[in-house]
């Protein structure tokens, strides 16, 4: 240990995703997300990922801004559409070339990668010919896995499969909010399953081509407590859990997805008859490493006939992000203690933590960001409890790197220790940054 409670191979690092700051959208194929944003009304400032960061031009730039600040390991995501432009058939040796490029420069600086390989953007071809609802899918994915793991697999050691399988399914295919921007909760489910066999191919796969190498999923997992002790409100945020946490937690750690969702959701949408034998065996697979992303907790209370659910979200009642989520470091705590209780000892890695604010304009080449600083300090701090209470946490990634295409917020909202200037694609970075690059020395790395 040392001296403030972090393990010596603790790893400090920065995430990000393709889609979200390379642009270059030309010199790739297209995913979901290039026609969902183009879609009136979809995006709130009108904003599209043909740009973003630039990052596609301005890796090096970035790199270097990392070693500046000392980040030991770098996690991205490896655009589908820029490897495969049509999905499945060609590779792009262009795109391939380009992420080639990218890992060589983060082993030249010493920053260790850690690769997602989806990131939501699928490629509109496979989604033109049915996209996640179709099984097809999965294996198109496994597919695009192999590919990747041949073809950068020397440059890379730790991967995650799928970003956040409730948003690709549920916010997707059943609220709607994000691409492809589908309301059907039944075929949300479906999604999800298929999302997960996607994943379960994906890691057997790689432990056929490169059985040395880590490999992961990082599920978005948001505590969830009642709104009062009722009994109707406790069996809303048991549902409200079963659907968000347990749903991917269960049949990736335990081969079984949890029976009490399965009926609530078997009663409203009939039998699951695209789970077949043998898949929950594919998508238990034993992994290397949970990666959690973690922003938030939801308070939710019983709301009979309000969705599929039938529930609300309350609002939050301490101090809130620009996102309007509620700041709830303890709930950090909480939520890894409890991994540790329900599924074993697991190795874990915080993939993702942060906040958008709403920061003010650069002043001399600086941007005060006073409220993510304190988030951070906040969260790391939980981090460090559920360390010195025996939960195997080896990582901790901050979202984001950069200011970026925030999905369906477009550029409205800034998670990044980074200050994008999207004028001039000027990097500045906030307060937040400077003091993350202080902490990492603090702690030796
Ligand atoms: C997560 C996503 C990430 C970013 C943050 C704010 O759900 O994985 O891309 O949008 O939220």
């Amino acid at each position: 240990m040392s001296v403030n409670g972090f393990p010596e191979h603790f790893r400090f690092g920065a995430a990000t995703a393709a889609i979200q700051i390379e642009g270059a959208t030309d010199a790739r194929g297209p995913s979901i997300w290039d026609s969902f944003s183009r879609v009136p009304g979809t995006v709130s400032d009108g904003g599209t990922p043909d740009v973003a960061c630039d990052h596609y031009h301005r890796w090096r730039e970035d790199l270097d801004l990392m070693a500046e600040l000392g980040i030991a390991t770098y996690r991205f995501s490896i655009s589908w559409p820029r490897v495969l432009p049509g999905g499945t058939g060609a590779p792009s040796r262009e795109g391939i070339d380009f992420y080639r490029r990218l890992l060589e420069g983060l082993h030249e600086r010493g920053i260790r990668p850690l690769a997602t390989l989806y990131h939501w953007d699928l490629p509109q071809a496979l989604h033109d010919r049915g996209g996640w609802p179709a099984r097809d899918t999965a294996s198109r994915f496994a597919e695009y896995a192999a590919l990747v793991y041949e073809e950068l697999g020397d440059l890379v050691d730790d991967w995650i499969t799928i970003n956040e399988p409730w948003v690709v399914s549920f916010l997707g295919h059943g609220f709607g909010t994000k691409a492809p921007g589908r309301t059907d909760w039944a075929e949300a489910i479906r999604v999800a399953h298929h999302v997960l066999l996607a994943h379960g191919l994906a890691v057997d796969a790689l432990r056929e081509l490169r059985g040395d190498a880590t490999v992961g999923i990082t599920l978005d997992l948001w505590p969830t407590e009642p709104a009062t002790s009722s009994a109707d409100d406790e069996a809303a945020a048991r549902r409200w859990d079963g659907a968000h946490n347990r749903w991917f937690l269960d049949p990736v750690l335990r081969g079984a997805y949890p029976d009490d969702v399965v009926r609530w959701y078997e009663s409203r949408v009939g039998p699951f008859d695209w789970v077949l034998d043998g898949d929950l065996e594919v998508i238990g697979r034993p992994i290397d490493f949970l990666g959690v992303n973690y922003y938030s907790r939801d308070v939710v209370a019983s709301a009979p006939g309000a969705g599929p659910l039938e529930l609300t979200r309350a609002a939050p009642s301490g101090p809130t992000t620009g996102m309007g989520w509620e700041v709830a470091p303890a709930s950090l705590h909480a939520l890894l203690l409890r991994l540790k209780r329900d599924y074993g000892d697991l190795a874990i890695s915080i993939t993702e933590n942060g906040a958008a604010y709403d920061d003010p304009v650069p002043t001399n080449g600086l941007v005060e960001d006073p409220e993510r600083l304190e988030y951070l300090r906040g969260h790391l701090e939980a981090v460090r409890r559920a360390v010195a209470d025996g939960v195997d946490v080896r990582s901790y990634f901050t979202w984001s790197l950069l200011d970026n295409f925030e999905w369906e917020h477009g550029y409205e909202k800034r998670f990044g220790i980074v200050y994008v200037d999207y004028a001039t694609q000027r990097r500045i970075p906030k307060r937040s940054a400077l003091w993350y690059r202080d902490f990492i020395a603090a702690n030796g790395r």
